[in-house]
């Protein structure tokens, strides 16, 4: 018997790009042991996301290299938020920069890859689909803390980020009420408020604003007066990067930007502790999160996600099904064409199951 199974793809590439998370290591485990051991796949490692492949910055990657890596947070093989578009990677705006491109496909072809392996988060994702237009094989798997990726049910990263989270909700519940405070927490997500979300409720938020839900800082100060009101001597506010008082919320991106760069304060966080000082007379703290929370060990589950998405590329990879990204559906892993999550974000549905749940365990969304 054949040691080996056969497979379309010989040779593929794999890369990093955008911000790092838990689990990228334990999803490249997986494709490459996959792709190694079941179907002696070459696997050629870029560095740094698409920086290393317009660079021509890879090398070979044999079996030592990824062993011992599920465990491990961030990225063995680096990541960058280089773009070989202009601008945004708008799939209709996108104008590519064709030096890097042109670049991007001679190695490519230079390093021989039948398909290159894409994990990232939507800007990762829209390029890997731009890409296929330029005629390149190329295969995706959805990494973000974030969650917002669209064509997935989750994002590996996400569960890591939310237990981090969490905990730190936890230990702020402790010190708001030693002294009678309001606490802000401002947690990771520009677009998206899945990760403020969930970690508001599991963390027991009395507040949680995200994008999605613009914010009346009068509805927060009624809320936390009648907190008071009830005896309550403190109060968390759960408050996404991203999130918008009812005037942002009106206003252009470019009208928002600008209003934003006005402010003296670095963060959302900041600020809002400051509103609801004003608004309440109540002494207020903010704490930025920040990237602890793309920091550490993978949790158990999204080593479970990572490994199934990357074992799944690997069978793409097989097959030569190109132009796909791996999902989780339910319960189950499955696969999306790429065009599917490009030049997307998977917002928080108004009527999401868990916006119900925070609004009936008396939680405020900021309305
Ligand atoms: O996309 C993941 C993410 O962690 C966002 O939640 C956050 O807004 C952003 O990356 C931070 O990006 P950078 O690593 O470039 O500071």
């Amino acid at each position: 018997m054949e040691k080996y199974q056969s497979s379309v793809t010989k040779t593929f590439g794999i890369l990093t790009a955008g911000g790092d998370c838990p689990g990228l290591n334990a999803a490249i485990r997986g494709v490459c042991r996959a792709a190694s051991s079941r179907y002696n796949m070459k696997v050629i490692g870029i560095a740094d996301g698409y920086r290393g492949l317009i660079e021509g910055d890879a090398r070979e990657l044999k079996p030592d290299d990824f062993s011992g890596i599920l465990t491990r947070g961030g990225t063995i093989l680096g990541a960058s938020r280089e773009k070989p578009f202009k601008e945004e990677p708008r799939l209709n705006a996108g104008e590519i920069e064709q030096d890097k491109v042109a670049a991007i496909k001679e190695n490519y072809r230079k390093l021989g890859l039948d398909c290159l392996v894409v994990l990232g988060g939507n800007g990762t994702n829209t390029i890997g689909y731009r890409l296929t237009w330029e005629g390149l094989n190329v295969l995706g798997l959805p990494k973000t803390i974030d969650n917002d990726i669209v064509g997935t049910d989750r994002s590996f990263g996400f569960n890591s980020a939310l237990a981090v989270a969490t905990d730190a909700i936890d230990r702020l519940h402790s010190t708001a009420q030693s002294h009678s405070r309001v606490i802000v927490i401002e947690l990771m997500g520009h677009k998206a408020g899945w990760l403020s979300l969930y970690a508001g409720v599991a963390g027991g938020g009395d507040i949680i604003l995200i994008p999605e839900i613009p914010y009346d800082i009068k509805s927060i100060g009624r809320h936390l007066q009648s907190r008071a009101g009830e005896g309550k001597r403190f109060s968390i506010v759960v408050v996404a990067e991203g999130a918008l008082s009812v005037d942002e919320f009106k206003m252009d991106k470019k009208d928002r930007k600008k209003y934003r760069a006005e402010t003296v304060y670095p963060s959302i966080a900041y600020r809002l502790a400051r509103e609801i000082e004003t608004e309440t007379g109540m002494e207020t703290r903010a704490t930025v999160l920040g990237y602890m929370q793309r920091g550490g060990i993978p949790s158990a589950t999204d080593r479970l996600l990572a490994t199934s998405l990357g074992t799944a590329t690997a069978e793409l990879l097989a097959r030569g099904e190109y132009g796909r990204m791996v999902a989780l559906a339910g319960d189950e892993i499955t696969s999306v064409d790429l065009s599917i999550p490009a030049d997307k974000v998977k917002s928080v549905p108004r009527e999401h199951y868990m916006i119900d749940t925070a609004l009936s365990v008396g939680t405020c969304m900021g309305e």
